[in-house]
């Protein structure tokens, strides 16, 4: 992405990772980390200081790491290995308190401008901060990351950012949400502003309606003691979803520094429409997976995973609505699920169809409203379907075709050494800079919370339970309802 650097902010020349053992560590960190060297991109000198409560040595975790990265499809390389277990340290320390995270110290000896990222449950976050502050390792140069979820609801989530806004300046926060650090997302920004075509198509006089779905097959199997708190529209929905819906939805930003471009997600967010209780009736699905198959494989109910009965959900589908001038009478259809039969991410932004058709009786069943396309996952790709002829003749004209003209994204990741990155490299590079364009501003959180807890409180009031869905299926029937009721259906 095109960067505005922070000129007044130094380059972080250390990484304070908190919870280096722990799975996000493992999963995406540690290994995000390595590829940022590998490429070249960690600063001269960049050190990297593991802590947890684990009692290890360094040579010990230095170990850990290379299993991890030895477990990976991607080869590791001797020369990379070597410089990046240079850069590692591990230090066992109590985060919570001043005198823990004192022990720190001696290890970021001449370190100006450390980032300290919380790969920490949530509940530590006032804690952590307060004893990075007391043991005076919080000063001006220093940022902080912070992982979802941050909160609960508004009121929770208040308390947090006040616990953490307490000790660094918004600017020095970065509150991750990894969507926005994978590639399509960021594509999405170049697609609308780098390109004269879709920007005067982008609103109510061309676009019917959008489709945001992030379905995964997974359960939430040994995670529930987290899911069971929060369920699909908290740890979904507030998050990666509404983010998703802000960058199809914003007005083009001046440019690309992070306030412009975050001041008009906000105003997205305070646009949307306010749940009422008819409305979690009639444009709102919960649903809660039952024992079914996926992939070919039985898979239990969530409450069998969970040991008892909930009554949290594991599905969502809402119609939210945008009252804006640009977005006026345009539904945007969000659903997300576990135990879905595919793993799919995708955004459909569906035109209208042709105000009359000049193509005979035999084309009319033929024509088909202009859909973009844009799938984040399992494969990247970007495809605008337009109407062709169909290729030949035959009796009674011209007969129409669907086509899609596909940026094959995924081509472009087949070159010698290209790999798809994982999100945490683009968002951990940016944080180096100090550049939090992809991160998420106190304000965004809490206007994501306002709203999401009106859906929440619309539930109760309307006493919604979750409606059961067999493992493998698109969720309950109400969710084919929902999009039904105004004529349009889910593309799959
Ligand atoms: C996380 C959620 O934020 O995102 C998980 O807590 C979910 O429940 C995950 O599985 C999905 O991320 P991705 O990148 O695999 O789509």
């Amino acid at each position: 992405m095109a960067k505005t650097p922070q000129a007044e902010t130094p380059l972080s020349d250390a990484l304070v990772l908190f919870g280096a053992t722990g799975d996000l560590s493992r999963r995406m960190l540690l290994p995000s980390l390595y590829f940022l060297d590998a490429d070249g991109l960690l600063p001269v000198g960049f050190k990297i200081l593991a802590t947890a409560r684990g009692q290890y040595s360094r040579d010990d975790f230095v170990e850990q790491v290379r299993d991890i990265l030895k477990a990976r499809p991607e080869p590791v390389d001797d020369a990379v290995w070597k410089r990046f277990s240079g850069r590692l340290d591990y230090v066992a320390c109590d985060a919570t308190s001043a005198e823990g995270v004192a022990e720190l110290k001696p290890h970021l000896e001449g370190r100006q401008s450390p980032m300290f990222f919380l790969a920490i449950s949530p509940s530590l976050y006032a804690k952590v901060c307060g004893a990075l502050s007391g043991s005076g390792l919080a000063t001006d140069d220093t940022r902080i990351v912070l992982e979802k979820p941050i909160g609960r609801d508004l009121e929770s989530s208040r308390q947090v950012n006040e616990a953490v806004g307490s000790v660094f300046a918004e600017e020095r926060i970065f509150r991750i949400d990894h969507y926005l650090g994978k590639e399509t997302v960021q594509n999405l920004i170049a697609l609308r502003f780098a390109n004269t075509l879709f920007e005067p198509l982008w609103n109510n006089l061309t676009i019917d309606h959008v489709q945001i779905t992030v379905a995964e097959t997974e359960g939430v199997g040994d995670r529930w003691p987290y899911y069971d708190e929060y369920g699909a529209l908290r740890d979904m929905l507030q998050n990666h979803m509404l983010q998703l819906l802000c960058f199809v939805a914003m007005e083009p930003p001046a440019d690309m520094d992070p306030r412009s471009v975050r001041n008009e997600k906000v105003k997205v967010l305070r646009s949307l429409r306010r749940f009422t209780r008819a409305d979690a009736q009639n444009a709102s699905v919960r649903g809660q997976y039952t024992k079914g198959v996926v992939g070919g494989k039985e898979a239990p109910g969530y409450e069998t995973e969970r040991g008892q009965p909930t009554s949290t959900e594991t599905f969502v589908a809402l119609r939210a609505d945008i009252d804006n001038w640009r977005w006026a009478g345009v539904p945007f259809f969000l659903r997300t699920g576990k135990r879905l039969p595919e793993r799919r991410t995708q955004i459909v932004i569906q035109f209208k169809p042709v105000p009359h058709s000049i193509f005979g009786d035999g084309a009319k069943h033929d024509l088909v409203a202009n859909r973009l396309v844009i799938d984040l996952q399992p494969d990247e790709d970007i495809a605008l379907t337009l109407m062709n002829k169909s290729p030949g003749i035959s009796h009674g004209g011209m007969r129409l075709q669907s086509m899609p003209l596909s940026l094959s994204l995924l081509r472009a990741y087949e070159g010698p050494g290209s790999r798809r990155r994982i999100a945490y490299e683009r968002l951990l590079l940016d944080v180096m800079h100090g550049d939090n364009t992809l991160f998420v501003r106190r304000d965004e959180v809490e206007e994501a919370w306002r709203w999401v807890d009106g859906v929440a409180d619309a539930w109760a009031e309307a006493g919604m339970a979750p409606k059961p869905y067999a493992a493998g299926s698109w969720g309950p029937s109400g969710a084919f309802a929902l999009i039904e009721r105004s004529d349009r259906a889910w593309v799959d």
